[in-house]
C-alpha cells in the first residue's frame, strides 16, 4: 500500500515541470544576539535573597525569593533542558513577544507596528549607596535597540528589596508604551493566600483574603487621583497555607510607591508558579516614550519573612520609618482639629475658644480645617470657594496671622487645611482659568462633592498649586502644619495642555504632583504635611515620601477604627495614622462608644480630637486630660517601635496591638473588647510575643483607678505574658485597657 503510494508521488512529480518543483526560498535573517556567561546575580538582604539567573543565550530568570541561600551558585549546574522548560515562563522581566505568552511586564508597540520585545541580559553592576546596596541589570532589545535597566535597591538589615525598572527608547523614532511595570516577580509554593486591600469613603483599608486559583487576579485603581479609596497598592502574600498567619509561616508583602493609577497582576500559571507583575496601571495611558528618552518607573518594595504577616510588616515598617515616610518615626504632635467640632460654621470667637480648650487639655496643636477662605464665592459649604486662596474676612476679619499667634502665645503649634487640586466651578479661578479644568472637549465635566479637579499634568497649574501652599505658610509666621486634601476621583478626563497627547495625562498628572512636593520640601523641609483624600485615599508609600502622616479615615468611629487601623498597620507603620477622638453618636456611623474606648482606640495612631471640647462634661475633660497625659509618655513606641498584633478584629471578638521598643526594654499594649463576651477573655486572647522572653517587665494599665487585670503593678517575665498569663478582663462590648510594660 505503502509503495504504490510513494511511486503514484515519483510520477507526479516526473510529470510536472521543473521551475514548480524548485523549493521556495525562505529569507528569515534574525539579529544576532551576542552570547553570554552563564551567572548567578543574588540581590541580598540580612536573611533574604532573590536570586536570578542568566542563561546562555542571556535570558534573565528567577529562581528564588525568600529565605536566604547561602550558596546560590548551585544553581549553575541546573541543566539546559530543564532552563529551557522553565524558559520564558520565569523571565524575571518578561516582554511582549518572543517566546512569552503570558502576563507582560513590559509590552511596547513599535512605528512599524510590531508588538515584538526580547529582553538578553547585556551586564550587571553592584554599587553600595547610601542605607542600600544597589544592583543593576542591563537588558536590551537587539532587533529594536530598546533598553531596560532592572534596579534592586537592597536595605540589608530591614529584609526589604525595592525594585524598579527604567526603560530606554534606544531606536530612532517613538515607540508606545502599553505596558511599563516597575517590577516582576516570580514565586513558587505549593499553595497562594492573597490578601490586599478594599475599601471606600469611610471604610477604607479594609482586609480580604483569597486563595488564589489558576489565571489572573488583579488589583487595580482607575481612579486617577484619590487612587486608595478603593483598593490600596499593597499586599501580603502567604506561601503554602490557606490561612493568614501573624506569627509563623512565610509572608511575602509587597507596596507600590505611587499614588495614581496602578495595576497588581497575579498569574498562576500551569506549573501552579506565580508572577506578580505590579507598576503604574497601563489604562487608557500607552505612553509616547521618544527616540532617546527613558521612562523610570516607581518603586516597588517587596520583603520577604518567615514569621508570618507580623515579621513582613515589622520588615516593612523599619524601613518606611527609616527610608521612605518623610520625617518618618519622628513623635508628630497632638492636636485638635476643627471639623468635626464646627464644619464650615465658626467665627475667630469660636476657633479662640477651641485653642484655648485645646491648651488646657494638654494637646499640642490647632489646626483649622476646610472653611476658612473664599470672599466672592465664600466657603461656607463644599458647593464654593475652592480654588480662591485668600482669607475669609466676614468669618475670620482679623485673619490667619492672629488664630496662629493666639495658639502659639497658648504654646500650641498650628495647622491648617488646603485642597490645592481642586476647584469648585463657584469661584474665581474657574472662571479665570477654565483651561486649567481636568476636560474633554465636547463632554460634561462631572463634578464630585461639587468641584473639578485641577490639571496638574500642565506645569501652569503645578505653578499655581506649588503658590497655593507657599501662600498658605506665608499667611502667618510659624505655620506648623498643613492638612493637604484632595476629596474626588478624576472623570472624563482630558487635559487642554496635552492636546493630542492625552495618553500622557494619568501618569503626568501625579509627576506634576509629585514635582509640586519636591519643590514644597525644599522650601519648607521642617512643616508637618497630613496627606488626606477624603480621608484614605491617597495612602501610599509615594505620597509619604512627602508627607508625614495621612488621615487614616473620615470615618472616626473607634469600632470601625478597629478594622480599618488593623489591616492599615499590616503595611503601613503607626507613626503616619492619623486617629482623632470625636463626639458620640458618631457623625458618620451613629455608633456610640464610650470615651475611654475612643481614646484608647486614636492612642494607638498619631492621637488627636476632633469635636468641640467645650461640651464634654466634668468627667469626660478630666479623662480626656489623663489620656492626653499618659499618650505622651509612651507615644515613641507608637511612633517607632515595632509593631506586633495580638488579636484581629477580622477574626471575633478582640482586637489588641503592642508596640515594643527596638531594645525591648519597654512596650505598650492596646486591647479592646467589639462584641459582647459574656465570660471574660480567654488567657490566650492576648499573648504578648515580641517581648524578651527572659527579662521582666512591670504592667501598668494605664488611665484608670480599678485594672482590668489582676497582673497590673505586677512584674512579670516575657515568657510568662506571652504563653497565656495576660488576660485582662474585657467583659462588655467597647471594654479597652492600654498597658505600658518597663523592663526591670
Ligand atoms: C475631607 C476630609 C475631612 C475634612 C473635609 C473638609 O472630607 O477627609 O477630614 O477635611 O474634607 O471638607
Amino acid at each position: 500500500m505503502k509503495k504504490t503510494l510513494l511511486l503514484a508521488v515519483a510520477v507526479l512529480l516526473v510529470a510536472m515541470p521543473s521551475e514548480a518543483r524548485k523549493k521556495p526560498k525562505f529569507t528569515h535573517e534574525t539579529v544576532a544576539v551576542p552570547a553570554v556567561e552563564r551567572e548567578i546575580i543574588s540581590v541580598e538582604t540580612a536573611s533574604t535573597s532573590l536570586n536570578l539567573l542568566v542563561t546562555e543565550k542571556g535570558e534573565l530568570q528567577t529562581l528564588h525569593y525568600g529565605a536566604k541561600i547561602e550558596d546560590p551558585g548551585a544553581w549553575l549546574q541546573l541543566d539546559g533542558s530543564s532552563e529551557d522548560y522553565n524558559g520564558c515562563r520565569s523571565l524575571t522581566y518578561p516582554a511582549t513577544g518572543g517566546r512569552f505568552i503570558s502576563e507582560p511586564a513590559l509590552h511596547v508597540k513599535y512605528p512599524d507596528g510590531s508588538h515584538n520585545t526580547e529582553l538578553y541580559f547585556t551586564g550587571v553592576k553592584k554599587s553600595a549607596q547610601d542605607g542600600f546596596e544597589r544592583t543593576e541589570i542591563g537588558l536590551k532589545d537587539y532587533v529594536t535597540g530598546l533598553e531596560v535597566k532592572l534596579l534592586y535597591d537592597a536595605y540589608v538589615k530591614e529584609d526589604v528589596i525595592e525594585m524598579h525598572s527604567e526603560i530606554l527608547n534606544g531606536g530612532k523614532k517613538a515607540v508606545e508604551l502599553l505596558n511599563y511595570a516597575s517590577a516582576s516577580l516570580y514565586v513558587d509554593a505549593p499553595e497562594y493566600l492573597l490578601t490586599h486591600f478594599y475599601g471606600a469613603w469611610a471604610k477604607e483599608m479594609l482586609m480580604e483574603s483569597e486563595v488564589l486559583g489558576h489565571d489572573t487576579k488583579v488589583i487595580e485603581s482607575r481612579r486617577g487621583v484619590q487612587a486608595t479609596q478603593g483598593n490600596n497598592p499593597s499586599f501580603l502574600l502567604s506561601l503554602g497555607t490557606k490561612e493568614l498567619r501573624e506569627n509563623d509561616g512565610e509572608v511575602i508583602a509587597g507596596a507600590l510607591e505611587w499614588s495614581g493609577n496602578f495595576r497588581m497582576s497575579f498569574e498562576k500559571d500551569d506549573a501552579h508558579r506565580l508572577n506578580i507583575i505590579t507598576g503604574i496601571s497601563p489604562y487608557a495611558s500607552a505612553y509616547p516614550l521618544e527616540a532617546g528618552a527613558t521612562f523610570v518607573t516607581p518603586g516597588m518594595v517587596y520583603t520577604y519573612s518567615a514569621e508570618g504577616a507580623g515579621g513582613a510588616s515589622r520588615n516593612l515598617h523599619r524601613w518606611a520609618r527609616k527610608y521612605c515616610v518623610y520625617g518618618g518615626g519622628a513623635v508628630n504632635p497632638t492636636l485638635l482639629n476643627s471639623w468635626e467640632g464646627a464644619y464650615f460654621n465658626f467665627t475667630t470667637p469660636v476657633l479662640l475658644g477651641m485653642i484655648d480648650d485645646a491648651a488646657s487639655m494638654g494637646l499640642e496643636m490647632f489646626v483649622l480645617d476646610d472653611g476658612w477662605f473664599g470672599n466672592d464665592f465664600p466657603r461656607n459649604g463644599d458647593n464654593a470657594g475652592l480654588g480662591d486662596w485668600e482669607v475669609n474676612t466676614s468669618k475670620l476679619p482679623e485673619g490667619i496671622e492672629y488664630l496662629a499667634s493666639y495658639a502659639h502665645s497658648k504654646g500650641l503649634k498650628f495647622g491648617i487645611w488646603i485642597e490645592p487640586e481642586m476647584v469648585n466651578p463657584a469661584s474665581n479661578l474657574a472662571h479665570e482659568h477654565p483651561e486649567w479644568v481636568v476636560q474633554s472637549p465636547g463632554r460634561e465635566i462631572y463634578q464630585g462633592r461639587n468641584q473639578w479637579v485641577l490639571d496638574l499634568s500642565n506645569p501652569a497649574v503645578e505653578d499655581f498649586v506649588f503658590g497655593i501652599f507657599d501662600r498658605t505658610m506665608q499667611l502667618a509666621p510659624g505655620i506648623d502644619y498643613i492638612k493637604w486634601d484632595c476629596n474626588r476621583v478624576i472623570q472624563s478626563f482630558g487635559s487642554p495642555y496635552l492636546g493630542t497627547q492625552q495618553d500622557r495625562f494619568y501618569v503626568e498628572y501625579v509627576e506634576g504632583l509629585y514635582n509640586v512636593m519636591r519643590r514644597i520640601r525644599e522650601k519648607y523641609p521642617r512643616v508637618i504635611v497630613q496627606c488626606c483624600s477624603s480621608g484614605g485615599g491617597r495612602v501610599d508609600y509615594g505620597a509619604l515620601r512627602y508627607c508625614n502622616e495621612v488621615w487614616t479615615s473620615d470615618n472616626t468611629d473607634a469600632r470601625t477604627r478597629a478594622f480599618i487601623q488593623y489591616s492599615m498597620n499590616l503595611i503601613y507603620p503607626a507613626c503616619v495614622m492619623a486617629s482623632h477622638v470625636s463626639t458620640v453618636p458618631n457623625h458618620q456611623t451613629s455608633n456610640v462608644t464610650p470615651l475611654k474606648f475612643r481614646f484608647d482606640m486614636a492612642c494607638s495612631g498619631r492621637l488627636g480630637m476632633e469635636l468641640q471640647p467645650k461640651y464634654f462634661s466634668p468627667e469626660d475633660r478630666a479623662l480626656a486630660d489623663r489620656c492626653i497625659t499618659s499618650y505622651k509618655k509612651y507615644r515613641d513606641l507608637v511612633f517607632a517601635g515595632d509593631a506586633y498584633r495580638l488579636a484581629s478584629p477580622y477574626d471575633g471578638s478582640y482586637y489588641g496591638v503592642m508596640y515594643v521598643s527596638e531594645d525591648k526594654s519597654r512596650a505598650v499594649v492596646f486591647t479592646y473588647c467589639l462584641e459582647f463576651e459574656p465570660r471574660t477573655v480567654g488567657s490566650k486572647a492576648f499573648r504578648l510575643i515580641g517581648l524578651d522572653p527572659s527579662r521582666s517587665y512591670k504592667v501598668m494599665e494605664q488611665n484608670v483607678d480599678r485594672s482590668c487585670w489582676w497582673g497590673s503593678g505586677k512584674v512579670f517575665s516575657g515568657s510568662f505574658l506571652a504563653e497565656g498569663g495576660f488576660n485582662p478582663v474585657l467583659p462588655q462590648i467597647y471594654s479597652s485597657a492600654v498597658f505600658v510594660l518597663e523592663a526591670q
